[in-house]
């Protein structure tokens, strides 16, 4: 059974994905939650580049692994797929999207990167984030989750925003990386999701024939603490389908 190796969104870090941690644990698999460089307990990356941020994570993996990357998390898995596919023996994208950035929006990043760095804090960056990230439902119905993910986005440091930010502004398209992936793959999204939305997930699939699909209603960007119950099923699902 290989170990499954989780990757969280930015701007937080590995206690995204605490229940899936708690709940795969328990069913028997070896799951391990990284943080990604600058984020939680690790350090600021020396580079500002998706390589470095996945170079740091493989460091931390040390062997083939079943993936699931959660937005930039899913930026990082492309990267290793680029870069060292044999480490991967299955790939799960969730609100995600392959696409490169348009010239728009690498300039929002970049500025971004300069605004957190000028105020020394992550606080406004928090309270702008906040209704992107997380769907309707659990903003009207779910205030500890708000909050949680406020403490999460607060607690990031300046330099970490600003050097994911940096390098996610310079990844390139991973169309081409996703059709050459020919193990198996799962796409998984909130239906509630606008920074990844359903035709982002459509591209990944079209690139991808083999992928299995599921949407996780009432869930927005962050589906893995907004429903965590569904995403724990649909992640037991298909590593008890492919090993
Ligand atoms: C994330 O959740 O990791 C970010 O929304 C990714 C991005 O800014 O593209």
């Amino acid at each position: 059974m290989t170990d499954l190796v989780l990757l969280h969104a930015f701007p937080v870090n590995r206690h995204l994905w605490d229940e899936q941690v708690e709940y795969l644990t328990k069913a028997g698999r070896r799951v391990l939650a990284p943080d990604i460089a600058g984020f939680g307990d690790s350090q600021v990356p020396q580079e500002a580049t998706m390589l470095a941020l996945s170079e740091q994570v493989l460091t931390q993996v040390g062997r083939p692994a079943v993936f699931a990357g959660l937005s930039m998390g899913g930026y990082v898995l492309m990267e290793i797929l680029r870069r060292h596919p044999e480490m991967v023996t299955g790939a799960i994208f969730m609100d995600t999207k392959a696409s490169a950035d348009t010239a728009q929006a690498r300039a929002q990043r970049l500025q971004v990167a300069d605004a957190v760095l000028a105020a020394g804090n992550t606080r406004d960056l928090a309270e702008a984030m906040l209704p992107k990230l997380l769907g309707d439902t659990t903003r009207a119905q779910n205030p500890g989750v708000v909050e949680q993910v406020r403490t999460w986005i607060e607690a990031a440091p300046p330099e970490a925003v600003a050097a994911a930010q940096r390098a996610m502004a310079d990844r390139p398209d991973s169309v081409p990386t996703l059709r050459s992936y020919e193990g198996p793959a799962l796409v998984v999204w909130g239906a509630q999701d606008t920074i990844s939305p359903h035709a982002d997930q459509q591209v990944m699939l079209g690139a991808m024939p083999q992928a299995v699909a599921r949407e996780i209603p009432e869930a927005g960007h962050l589906s893995a603490v907004e429903q965590p119950s569904a995403i724990n099923d649909v992640l037991l699902e298909v590593l008890s389908d492919w090993q």
